[in-house]
């Protein structure tokens, strides 16, 4: 309890000294600490086993937990390998390998959902490139044939979620897209060439039929799956069919730039680069997006802080991407700008509670997970930051 004292005291003290500067100069690498320093310390009073940090309800301190098969089980450890390649520290690495273990059931058990990407390559995936452990590329391998399952060749896309079977015969969201990374690796990995076909088939349809004419994009598309005909689009956690849920949006974007940095194909980066400048255009003045830009209760509608961290990941990639200059410093500026947004003390927790951000959004429509803190937020936190420090570390080499 004193520690704990100590240690929240200390943080109040370090952030509000930071937010002070921040309205100066907001200092990523400063940031990253404090984060990996708000890791360690949740990490030492973690007592769950097998089980892994989701959400903070409102006005609790503490993280719920879920089980290893739910879709946000991979967050928590990749929020641990990113505070390991971020501090290179050994204790935090061998508790990333304790709560990564569990999730190896995943890619050897029957495929339940497309989430299995999500699961194990934020997981598997992030503690293979830190590692190069040989065991965690089989898991990796054998996830990507597991996910693959899913696939329905008249589609030409994954099913998404097979439990609404009965509701749309044929489903994918846009979610979908971020999975489709760990079958693009595999198939460069020793695993099936057909993963890649797989994966750049997925794109293309979602290309297709997800991605509106208005340049947003349904959350679902139902399909067919006998004729592989599109039936229509749906929304599942917006607010309307034809509404922008700002989550599903960052998905697109960050889906469409790693679709084309595998593929090549300048479709797929036209199509992040249409879903990105549609998202800045109609960005709300603080800069961080209201849960469904088309919510008609807005201002009086919770953010989503989740969706930033998203939009600022996949925008550091798209600005990789694109080979105009002037398109590379506006998706790095935009990308940095949701970072020092996130990073101030109206979403950044301090000591408030164990997360390090505030202000998401699961499921609005279900009024489940409403503006509090949710773990992958964190983790597209966590990896924004990360992108942010090595960007600006080439900028001074580059300098000198
Ligand atoms: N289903 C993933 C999400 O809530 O964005």
């Amino acid at each position: 309890m004193t520690r704990l004292f100590i240690f929240l005291s200390v943080f109040i003290i370090v952030s509000c000294s930071q937010e002070k500067k921040e309205t100066a100069t907001f200092n990523s690498a400063k940031t990253l600490e404090l984060s990996v320093d708000k890791t360690k310390h949740t990490l030492s009073v973690l007592h769950e086993k097998d089980s892994f940090p989701r959400n903070i309800p409102e006005g609790k301190k503490d993280w719920e937990f879920v089980g290893v098969n739910d879709w946000c089980s991979g967050f928590w450890p990749g929020v641990l390998w990113y505070a390991y390649e971020s501090s290179g520290d050994i204790a935090i690495k061998e508790q990333a390998e304790k709560f990564t273990a569990p999730i190896r059931k995943i890619a050897f058990s029957p495929a339940q959902n497309h989430d299995i990407g999500f699961m194990v390559y934020c997981s598997y995936g992030n503690g293979y490139r830190l590692t190069g452990n040989e065991d965690y590329k089989k898991v990796l391998l054998s996830a990507a044939d597991t996910l693959a399952t899913l696939f329905n060749p008249k589609v030409g896309s994954i099913l998404s979620w097979p439990e609404k079977k009965a509701e749309y015969s044929h489903n994918t969201i846009i979610d979908n897209m971020m999975n489709l990374e760990l079958l693009f690796w595999a198939a460069k990995n020793g695993g099936d060439k057909k993963l890649y076909e797989i994966a750049e088939s997925h794109a293309d349809v979602t290309m297709k039929y997800i991605v509106r004419k208005d340049s947003a994009v349904y959350h679902l598309g139902e399909f067919n799956d006998e004729t592989g005909a599109f039936v229509k689009g749906h929304t599942h956690q917006g607010y309307a069919d034809e509404s922008m849920w700002a989550r599903g949006q960052t998905w697109g974007i960050y889906g469409f730039a790693i679709a084309n940095r595998e593929t090549g194909r300048e479709d797929f980066l036209n199509t992040s680069i249409k879903l990105a400048d549609h998202f800045i255009n109609r960005l709300p003045e603080d800069g961080i997006p209201f849960w469904d830009f088309d919510d008609p209760k807005i201002p009086n509608s919770p953010k989503d802080a989740s969706a930033a961290a998203v939009a600022a990941c996949g925008m550091f990639e798209l600005a990789n991407l694109v080979k105009d200059e002037k398109l590379k410093e506006k998706y790095n500026t935009a990308a940095t700008n949701f970072v020092r947004i996130l990073s101030s003390k109206e979403y950044f927790s301090g000591a408030t509670n164990q997360a390090l951000l505030l202000h998401s959004t699961g499921h609005h429509p279900k009024n489940s997970e409403i503006d509090v803190p949710i773990v992958y937020a964190d983790y597209y936190y966590m990896e924004a930051l990360l992108r942010l420090k090595k960007l600006e570390d080439q900028a001074q080499v580059a300098v000198k």
